[in-house]
């Protein structure tokens, strides 16, 4: 078998990095991360393309050193989507079987009637993912096929995109001479990566908080019952530090990343940082405190944001596992004890799981999405009978899925 077919490609388009992954898959259905490329990437804005020049300079570069890295030739990705013109609605379709029995043809149907509602014509569907069939009023059932009964009918999830920006990550792909396998949500490819069945099923929050935006995901009883985008990210806080501390945003940047916090009250009064200043000024001292107070608001801002979602959504009750916090952005020193204290729910830092090889690189919550993508890649290449074949570009947005959202 060569080489070539066992590779799964994720890449993430994101607005603050753009990092292509190479995973091999194992027979038996391990995954081994054997390269990783990053690039800054500047082409985006909240989560979309912006300027497809440097984005596609940008994943130029991530691809060719993940390439010299995994040593192979990279053809195919799977890729990220994401920014405020996503949107998910809840469906409902019902169909008559066939001969008195479910068939594989009836639930490709009853997916198909649930999928039949008004989107606006510059919306594309991306994800059509059941979370239950129903027969004969017989709710909660997964696996519908070989049951008896004359009326299916399913609850699905249905996650649509603006068709522009879709088709300006194929561009951009298509421009760096890759061909895109499937576009995927990028929440739910983190979700891939760092949640456990246990968790989707009890019913739990992700939230991937990137450079750029905030994505959430609410999994219940093992499926995908609500996805939303908050255009708030890393990005707003490197801003305030640039405003407050009046350095540039380079420097806020690394500031934020080796002492910022969004706990001031866990901060000792003593402690300072060197501040660099712009315009050839000498540095200046300033209490690690003062950064903490500029940055906590704007986080306590976004984790309110968040809460109100989920509460709008229906489902605060129902979160019994918490809330699972990924994206380079919960990395910020306090995010987890800061989120304690504003969900009242367990929280915890997700980072990839379930994959070998160079996990010591991948093990950030940076990668989430990135190792997301590869599990989502797997997984379908399973549904499609697709092991270690093509993905033609009309498969592309065929979309109906038989699983549960990550199940
Ligand atoms: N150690 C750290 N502490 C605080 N913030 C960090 C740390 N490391 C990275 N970040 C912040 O995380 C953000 C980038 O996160 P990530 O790589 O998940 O974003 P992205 O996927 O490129 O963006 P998006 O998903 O919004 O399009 C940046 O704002 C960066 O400053
Ligand atoms: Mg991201």
């Amino acid at each position: 078998m060569a080489r070539e077919n066992q590779i799964i490609v994720g890449l993430d388009i994101g607005t603050s990095k753009i990092a292509c992954i190479v995973a091999e898959a194992a027979p038996d259905g391990r995954l081994d991360i054997v390269g990783i490329g990053t690039h800054p990437s500047n082409g985006l804005r909240r989560g979309v393309v912006v300027n497809i020049e440097s984005t596609v300079e940008s994943i130029r570069l991530a691809v060719e050193e993940a390439e010299l890295m995994a040593d192979v030739d990279i053809k195919k990705v799977y890729v990220g989507i994401a920014g405020s013109h996503i949107r998910g609605y809840n469906s409902h379709g019902v169909v008559a079987t066939k001969n008195g029995e479910v068939t594989e043809e009836d639930v490709t149907r009853v997916v198909e009637a649930a999928k039949a509602m008004n989107i606006p014509a510059d919306q594309q569907i991306l994800h059509v993912l059941p979370q239950e069939y129903i027969i004969d009023r017989q709710d909660g059932i997964r696996e519908p096929v070989g049951m008896s009964g004359v009326r299916l009918e399913t609850r699905v999830h249905v996650i649509t995109g603006a068709l522009s920006s879709a088709q300006n990550i194929i561009k951009c792909c298509n421009r760096c001479d890759l061909d895109v396998s499937a576009i995927v949500l990028e929440q739910i490819a983190s979700s891939e990566a760092v949640l456990s069945q246990d968790e989707k099923d009890i019913g739990v929050l992700l939230v991937d908080i990137g450079g750029g935006t905030t994505d959430l995901a609410v999994f219940i009883d093992g499926a995908i019952r609500h996805t939303a985008v908050i255009p708030v990210g890393g990005d707003h806080l490197t801003n305030d530090l640039v405003a407050g501390l009046r350095t540039s945003a380079r420097e806020a940047d690394i500031l934020k990343k080796r002492y910022g916090s969004c706990m001031t009250s866990l901060i000792s009064a003593e402690e300072t940082v060197e501040v660099p200043r712009v315009g050839g000024r000498p540095p200046q001292s300033m209490p690690r405190q003062v950064m903490a107070q500029l940055l906590e608001p704007r986080m306590q801002e976004l984790f309110e944001l968040v809460r109100e979602e989920l509460e709008r959504s229906g489902y605060r009750e129902l979160v019994a596992a918490g809330v699972v916090l990924t994206g380079g952005s919960s990395l910020l020193e306090g995010t987890q004890e800061l989120a304690d204290e504003i969900f009242e729910l367990p929280v915890r830092i997700g980072r990839p799981q379930n994959v070998g090889g160079l996990t010591d690189v991948v093990n950030s919550p940076i990668y989430a999405t990135g190792v997301g993508l590869i599990h989502y890649g797997q997984r379908y290449r399973e549904e499609q009978g697709l092991h270690f074949d093509d993905t033609s570009s009309e498969s592309l947005w065929s979309s109906v899925r038989r699983w549960f959202g990550g199940s």
